[in-house]
């Protein structure tokens, strides 16, 4: 009954693309390029390649092995596999992390309806640069719109997750995010063809190690975890609908290739973009959303009703590229509430989602009226940012392969990712070296070099 109740993947293939679903959100399109920007471009880019290579895919690998080991979701995944003591509230970790994602994540989802809007009411036409940058300053800042846009994405998000339509979802995802893909695609061609866009492209692809700090090393990892949906057992769910024959490891390779494939597409459309205009890498959470309609209307200049489809397209398929990653974060707060507390699903979704509301409004305005309350010299918003990806998702991680490295039984991991030994055996050897000491040294490593204890 359970089983069928934590909700129903059309396919077994569906659950696959589910996660991948998941992994492709506004973590590649709006994240990724303002954490390089912010990291000093090139070099930040090669750590993040390092940090998918050796902790998001070890990771990834080991969270599907748990999820469909235990065929249950994150936080009851380690109880089931034999976890005791401290060990089992591993997956309390998760359900918080996910949760304190989330209430920014549908902050950031709401301005991406925003300007759905206002791409279809041909908002965007016609402006200068800096009226797109005070435009979005203004809209953030504004005390009730952005807030209405809340509760519209968390609206929807809650909505899919009530009436079950993973099913329309996931045949949508099957059709969108190949189209949002070529989209990506096309709009590099324009962003790198802006005059001026070289020193975009060079800010991103050369990598000056002289900018490198401890704190670019964990922003790297940070958006690996972020951007991967690893950390929280957001992918166990996933996978415990994943079919027996699915290879793991050639899953969370095409995952992760994929996700970190369409991140550093975006990347060259709002470097280009942000040199050809004149917008600092670094502005941060904006980045994006005042570089994008640059691109647009510069690139389509002539044609403006081309302008206008594109944008209107572009924002609508990031809404839904948005709106999967939602749906996968609300998940396990839901699950959590629904099987601890014998809640009802249909009141635990939405006794998950107020929280994440309240918390979410705090946070939006903390971008404006409320910008004067710093935590930590960051305002709330940016600090649920910095504490979720830049700790507690390396934490959950480190958790997850220390507890799947050193304490679930041998046997079963090998079998689970070995497909019962159709792997070859290198690689199974190579993979337990990675997850049991070198994946949780980097972390440790990374975070202690932070504290400045390296120093590199
Ligand atoms: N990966 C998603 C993105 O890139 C965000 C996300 C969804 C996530 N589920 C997660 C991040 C679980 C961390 C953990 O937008």
């Amino acid at each position: 009954m359970e089983q069928v109740n934590r909700g129903n993947f059309g396919s077994k293939l569906g659950a696959i693309l589910a996660a991948a679903g998941s992994a492709i959100g506004l973590g590649n399109v709006w994240r990724f390029p303002y954490e390089t920007g912010a990291n000093g471009g090139g070099a930040f880019l090669v750590l993040y390649l390092c940090c998918v290579l050796i902790i998001g895919v070890p990771l990834m690998v080991a969270e599907f092995a748990v999820g469909r080991r235990s065929r249950t979701n994150g936080y009851r995944a380690f109880p089931t596999l034999g976890a005791k003591g401290v060990w089992k509230y591993v997956g309390f970790l998760c359900v918080l992390t996910g949760w304190l994602i989330l209430c920014y994540y549908v902050v950031v989802q709401g301005w991406t309806i925003e300007y759905v809007v206002q791409a279809g009411v041909n908002g965007l036409a016609g402006k200068t640069p800096a009226d797109y940058a005070s435009d979005f300053t203004n809209f953030v800042s504004d005390p009730i719109k952005p807030l209405l846009y809340l509760f519209l994405s968390v609206g929807l998000t809650l909505g899919v997750i009530l009436m079950g339509v993973q099913k329309g979802i996931e045949r949508a995802s099957k059709v969108l995010m190949p189209l949002l893909f070529v989209f990506i695609v096309i709009l590099v061609g324009c962003s790198v063809t802006l005059p001026g866009a070289g020193d975009g492209i060079k800010f991103l692809l050369y990598p000056d190690f002289s900018k490198v700090t401890p704190a670019t090393f964990l922003a790297a990892m940070g958006q690996a975890f972020f951007s991967l949906s690893i950390g929280m057992g957001c992918l166990c769910t996933y996978a415990s609908y994943f079919p027996k024959e699915a290879n793991l490891f050639g899953n969370a390779l095409n995952i992760a290739g994929i996700d970190t494939m369409i991140a550093i597409l975006s990347g060259l459309i709002i470097f280009p973009a942000a040199y050809a205009v004149g917008i600092e890498p670094g502005a941060g959470p904006s980045l994006v959303f005042i570089t994008l309609p640059n691109v647009f209307y510069q690139a389509f200049g002539q044609w403006p009703w081309l302008a206008y489809a594109f944008s209107l397209m572009f924002y609508l398929l990031l809404a839904m590229a948005a709106l999967t990653s939602a749906i996968s974060l609300l998940e396990p707060p839901t699950l959590w509430i629904h099987e601890e507390f014998h809640i009802r699903r249909r009141y635990a979704a939405p006794i998950a989602t107020a929280i994440c509301v309240l918390v979410g409004i705090a946070c939006s305005l903390s971008m404006g009226v409320w910008d004067g309350y710093k935590i930590g010299g960051m305002n709330l918003f940016d600090f649920f940012d910095f504490t979720t990806a830049k700790i507690l998702l390396p934490l959950g991680g480190l958790l997850t392969a220390l507890f799947v490295g050193w304490k679930m039984d041998k046997k079963a991991l090998l079998s689970e990712i070995s497909n019962e030994r159709v792997l070859p055996q290198t690689l199974i050897r190579i993979y337990y070296a990675l997850i049991r000491v070198v994946l949780p040294l980097a972390i440790i490593a990374i975070f202690l070099n932070e504290l400045g204890l390296f120093g590199f």
